[in-house]
């Protein structure tokens, strides 16, 4: 099957390398911009983010517009064939505006409103921020609506945040006289007669109110709905002036405060800022498999659409405690990773180093010292150039059979509850550890929600699925009938899309499909341990003991084989993995946190029992990942060693051909330490 995306702008049907570029801060020394084209070239950069925050150099003065410093820019761009990522400016409101409409300014949720300081503050409901943002930005549509140079729309810079003003605590009461229609659903629908917390009337509803939990789910449902909604507004001039000229928003891959699964339709082209912290506590290669599902998870929102990586640091940052220059190699590495997991663009933060204020030692391209003979302008041009090459790969993706649930509103859910265990719940990071046999093993992955369809995949997870929404639990059971293999833990099937639990017995709706009956939940202190045996001849081929903690759910086969039990304590010899069949399928319960090495054997099993696709025929050693991109007839593997020591990849009798230096492979590959290879199959 032949699967190619068009490219993100078919104006530049090449990977796209630059970062963010703000000239308008060197406007007294003209000479630098020319200074920054030709090292822009020396970089080998095709496309720049500018405008980001340059709302008070457009709008000096409310009304009066400046573009002529703009234009300038535009067209240096484009005689320098370089493309322009333009940006709206709503990311960062000018002090005028703050000081003349103070409804522009977020409210806390203790009710103060914020001075005016920082950026990404504004309210989001304000009609008066709103007719801004609807001015500012015809106005840049009109004028580089045509621009050779416009490549892309940047629409404002992380959203995020919200407001506690009167006018969104009023639309957030429209919002919910629209889903709930009267209060009496609303007060049974959040379990309201619980403290007396039942409201009479709709302007007593207040989202500061952490014991209510439907309440707050709500509200963090209505603020992903109104920064959308914001979104909506601020792209309806774009795409009326310029239909032709895609969107992005960067979005901030996990962050739990919007739920990007809402954004997806809306945006031409995914686009995250990604910022791993290399050589620290965490050992490289673990970070990195963490980072790989965040890619993994940017690629999946579009349903495996490439996507931008729209910044990065080309050395280190300076908002992390200790933000580390990344070792050499490191670069290279880090950024081919991002295209190995779908990303058509490395893009940085920043271009130059500013001069003052507070990001005057966030790592740039070009350095205060102000030209190209540093470390790492020559690990920006080796990777420009090397991107140069890999052409092929525009447009390509990868369709893998296995996906992970990573669910916004079940993450909501599942952090606000109290109880069983409030420690430790790490939702996100179980769902990496989930995923990390599969990265290990060089198989590629999808992140979706539970609302994807997800018939296509072959083997579903969902740790910790502890809200199910009516709709997924049909079609999971739908999956598992058709032959699909289903893996469910510990909390799971606990509450309702309102976060009322559901009554009967857990895992509630899923409860048919897994076949068990989950009765009680056994916590653990930290320095407390269980223990799982697998059962003598298991059909999963495991044997011997796996250390348990944090969590064991004490459970009751309804038709589920048992396929181990717990070690100890009263409820020893109880089963703690299960597995039912189910239609032409099965559904297995892991009813306990098991310890990595479980995880790595159980989904080993399974991966052999599904004969699943990977990357590449060949055992990986520790910290090597495999990734695969193809079109569905040529098939580019990235081979990326994490580890800071030389490590041997032994080839299970394939050929392949290195992309860059049209090098034949086979047997054997010496990877350095944090070294990688694009390589092409059967060539
Ligand atoms: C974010 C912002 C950028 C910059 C970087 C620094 O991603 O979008 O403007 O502040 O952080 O790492
Ligand atoms: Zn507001």
């Amino acid at each position: 099957m032949r699967k190619k995306y068009s490219p993100i702008n078919p104006k530049c049907p090449h990977l796209l390398h630059g970062g963010d570029y703000n000239p308008e801060q060197w406007i007294d020394t003209p000479k630098i911009w020319d200074e920054d084209m030709r090292l822009m070239k020396l970089a080998h950069c095709n496309a720049m983010s500018v405008g980001i925050f340059s709302w008070v150099m457009y709008e000096p003065e409310e009304g009066k517009f400046h573009f002529d410093w703009m234009d300038r820019v535009m067209d240096m761009l484009a005689e320098n064939d370089i493309y322009a990522i333009l940006a709206t400016p709503s990311g960062a409101k000018p002090a005028w505006m703050s000081h003349k409409y103070p409804e522009i300014r977020r409210v806390l949720r203790d009710g103060r409103r914020e001075h005016h300081h920082a950026r990404h503050n504004h309210c989001f409901t304000s009609p008066v921020y709103r007719e801004k943002v609807r001015i500012i930005n015809t106005e840049l549509a009109e004028r580089y609506g045509k621009h050779p140079a416009l490549l892309l729309w940047h629409v404002s810079n992380e959203y995020g945040g919200e407001c506690h003003c009167d006018l969104c605590y009023a639309a957030f009461r429209g919002w919910l006289k629209k889903r709930y229609g009267s209060l009496d659903t609303l007060n049974r629908a959040w379990w309201s007669t619980f403290w007396s917390h039942r409201y009479t009337d709709w302007d007593q509803i207040e989202p500061k109110d952490d014991s209510v939990h439907g309440l707050m789910l709500d509200w963090r449902r209505f603020v992903t709905d109104q920064t959308v909604d914001f979104f909506l507004h601020e792209v309806r001039p774009l795409k009326e002036i310029t239909p032709d000229i895609p969107v992005t928003v960067n979005m901030m891959g996990t962050f739990p405060g919007l739920n990007y699964w809402k954004f997806a339709p809306h945006l031409d082209v995914i686009s995250w800022d990604s910022y791993p912290r290399w050589h620290g506590t965490d050992e490289d290669w673990v970070l990195a498999a963490y980072t790989g599902f965040v890619h993994d998870l940017n690629r999946s929102l579009k349903g495996g659409k490439p996507f931008m990586l729209i910044e990065s640091t080309p050395s280190a940052t300076n908002w992390m405690e200790i933000g580390r220059p990344k070792r050499p190699g490191m670069h290279l590495l880090s950024s081919l990773q991002a295209v190995a997991h779908g990303s058509d663009t490395v893009q940085y933060f920043q271009w130059r180093k500013s001069r003052g204020s507070a990001e005057k030692f966030h790592g740039a391209v070009v350095d205060h010292a102000g030209h190209e003979h540093t470390r790492v302008f020559r690990d920006v041009a080796e990777l420009g150039e090397i991107m140069e090459k890999l052409d092929p790969v525009v447009g390509t993706s990868v369709e893998p059979e296995v996906a992970i649930i990573f669910d916004w509103e079940n993450r909501w859910a599942l952090n606000q509850a109290r109880g069983p265990r409030n420690r430790d719940k790490n939702h996100d990071q179980r769902c990496v550890l989930h995923y990390r046999p599969f990265w290990m093993r060089g198989i590629p992955v999808d992140i979706i929600d539970m609302d994807c369809n997800f018939s296509k995949y072959k083997l579903l997870m969902a740790p910790m699925l502890y809200m199910v929404r009516p709709g997924p639990e049909e079609h999971i059971e739908r999956f598992v009938k058709n032959g699909g293999i289903f893996v469910a833990t510990y909390l799971t099937g606990i509450v309702n899309e309102t976060d009322l639990c559901f009554l009967g017995g857990f895992p509630g709706p899923l409860r048919k499909v897994l076949g068990i009956w989950a009765e009680e939940t056994d916590v653990f202190y930290d320095h407390q341990e269980q223990s799982i045996l697998l059962a003598d001849g298991n059909a999963l081929g495991l044997s011997g003991e796996y250390a348990v903690r944090h969590y064991a759910d004490i459970i009751h086969p309804e038709g589920a084989e048992v396929l181990a039990t717990y070690g100890h304590d009263f409820y020893a010899g109880q089963p703690a993995l299960t597995v039912n069949h189910f239609g032409q399928g099965e559904a297995y319960y892991i009813a306990s946190r098991n310890d990595d090495r479980f995880l790595s054997e159980f989904y080993g099993a399974l991966q052999k029992k599904l004969n699943l696709k990977r990357a590449l025929e060949a055992d990986l050693p520790e910290g090597v990942s495999a990734q695969l991109r193809t079109d569905g007839q040529r098939e580019f593997v990235f081979l990326l060693n994490f580890k800071p020591d030389t490590q041997a990849v032994h080839l299970d009798g394939e050929v392949l051909t290195d992309l860059l230096t049209g090098e034949s492979i086979q047997v054997k590959l010496q990877l350095p330490g944090y070294g990688s290879r694009v390589l092409e199959r059967g060539r």
